[in-house]
């Protein structure tokens, strides 16, 4: 029913599912593994961290930090990173390569403001599309001296050290661009502070705060105190809301499936898609809810049921931002016309990401239209099998092969092997999901 194809063909072959049934454990969170590594490094000591995500992108986190003198053992159980405090890292030998990584090279960029040396960062021709000025401006006020390509784009050469504090309004609600001035912050003498217009992840508070930085949230208002040190943490990673997202829409569209997702990440600021589906009309319960290293943890139950377009926008989509392919998939199956707005933010992502699904979907039948901040889509019973374009799009790719498990015929998914970045088990969880009784 479903096949991995030959790596060298990077391609997925997907057809009609029968109902999809058993436990799944998606896997670790990618935004708390990167800070995992980050704060981990720049504390005063060892920590250790366990269910770490074993995907490109964090990958690329270590790998630069070992390119700045930091050890970072992998030893299976757990990564044990011997943390360098905020002024232990080296210049590094060469350019840090972020790969398709947004956050390691916007995370990097608060970091690099701090330090007494030059660093250039670069990566994949994703990445150097993607826009940087929304994290050079406040670092450069701050007194970074930062170069880019013309307009802000990577690569980017970071002269750090000298940082004086700011309170700076972001215009943009980004937890990358929010992460990057707090790191930044601790750098400086006295008081950052960083306002968003709306509330983006959290992860970054959360640990900087468990590690005991001088952190203070007044809601959408964030303050750092500088040169405090970072004490070493012990820390359990959940399975990533965002991997999880296929599983909760398989489950709601393919007839007769029920699913329990284990122990997944349920950070309000991310489980925007979960009260979406629920206004849709989904099944999913929330069961053994629980903290695990200062994160909200559940067990996800979906049972399929039909479900219903709806309108969206705003703040939930925020919260969902990285649901936006796996939304655009439970939209194409459900009852009525669906109308998502105030997601500009997805035409700067792994690719435009409004273009790429509107174009996706529309080669499977569906009936789509682009907005410059979202998209309306007429649900449909089945889909058309295709072949579809990933663009590189690692959430892309894996939305349209879920959207392939309700084609009559075959899906071809190209461009497969950025399913790697944050998700290489993807294929091999659905196929057993699908084999179960
Ligand atoms: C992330 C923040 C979000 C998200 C990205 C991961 C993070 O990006 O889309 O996948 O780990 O901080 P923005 O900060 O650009 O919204």
């Amino acid at each position: 029913m479903l096949k991995k194809e030959d790596r060298e063909l990077e391609t997925f072959s997907i057809r009609k599912s029968s109902p999809l049934r058993g436990e799944v454990q998606p896997p670790a969170d990618k935004s708390i593994s990167h800070r995992a590594i980050i704060l981990g490094a720049l504390s005063q000591g060892r920590s250790t961290v366990k269910n770490f995500l074993r995907a490109e992108d964090p990958l690329t986190t270590i790998a630069a930090f070992r390119q700045m003198g930091v050890e970072i053992e992998d030893k299976g159980e757990e990564i044990i990173i011997d943390g360098k405090g905020l002024t232990g890292l080296k210049e590094p030998s060469g350019i840090i390569d972020c790969g398709n990584s947004g956050t390691t090279m916007r995370l990097l960029c608060g970091v690099l403001a701090g330090q007494p040396f030059s660093a250039t960062l670069s990566g994949d021709d994703s990445l150097r599309r993607r826009p940087m000025q929304r994290v050079i401006k406040p670092l450069v006020e701050m007194g970074a001296r930062i170069t880019s390509q013309a307009g802000g784009y990577p690569p980017l050469t970071i002269q750090g050290g000298g940082l004086t504090p700011v309170n700076y309004k972001s215009t943009v609600a980004s937890a990358q661009v929010k992460s990057a001035i707090l790191l930044a912050g601790l750098y400086c003498d006295g008081v950052t502070t960083i306002s968003e217009p709306d509330k983006s992840r959290d992860h970054t508070e959360r640990m900087l705060k468990a590690q005991g930085a001088g952190i203070e949230i007044k809601n959408l208002e964030i303050s750092i105190k500088g040169r405090a040190s970072l004490n070493p943490f012990n820390i359990i990673i959940p399975a990533d809301f965002s991997s999880a997202a296929f599983f909760l829409v398989a489950g709601a569209i393919v007839p007769d499936s029920e699913i329990v997702i284990k122990n997944v990440g349920i950070n309000p600021t991310r489980t925007g898609l979960l009260d979406i589906l629920h206004l849709m009309g989904a099944d999913i319960e929330t069961k053994n809810e629980h903290e695990v290293s200062g994160e909200p943890v559940a067990d996800l139950h979906v049972r399929h049921s039909s479900l219903r377009g709806v309108t969206v926008g705003g703040d939930l989509i925020l919260k969902a931002i990285d649901e936006f392919p796996i939304l655009c998939v439970a939209a194409s199956l459900s009852e009525g016309v669906t109308k998502i707005t105030g997601a500009e933010e997805l035409r700067v992502k792994e690719s435009d990401r409004i273009k790429t699904m509107a174009e996706a979907l529309r080669k499977a039948g569906v009936d789509v239209e682009e907005l410059k901040d979202g998209i309306i889509i007429k649900g449909r019973n089945r889909l058309k099998p295709a072949s579809i374009q990933s663009h590189g799009d690692h959430r892309v790719a894996m939305s349209m092969a879920i959207a392939g498990l309700m084609a009559d015929g075959e899906t071809i998914i190209e461009d497969t092997t950025c399913v790697n970045t944050s998700f290489p088990k993807f294929m091999e969880m659905l196929e057993g999901l699908a084999k179960a009784k």
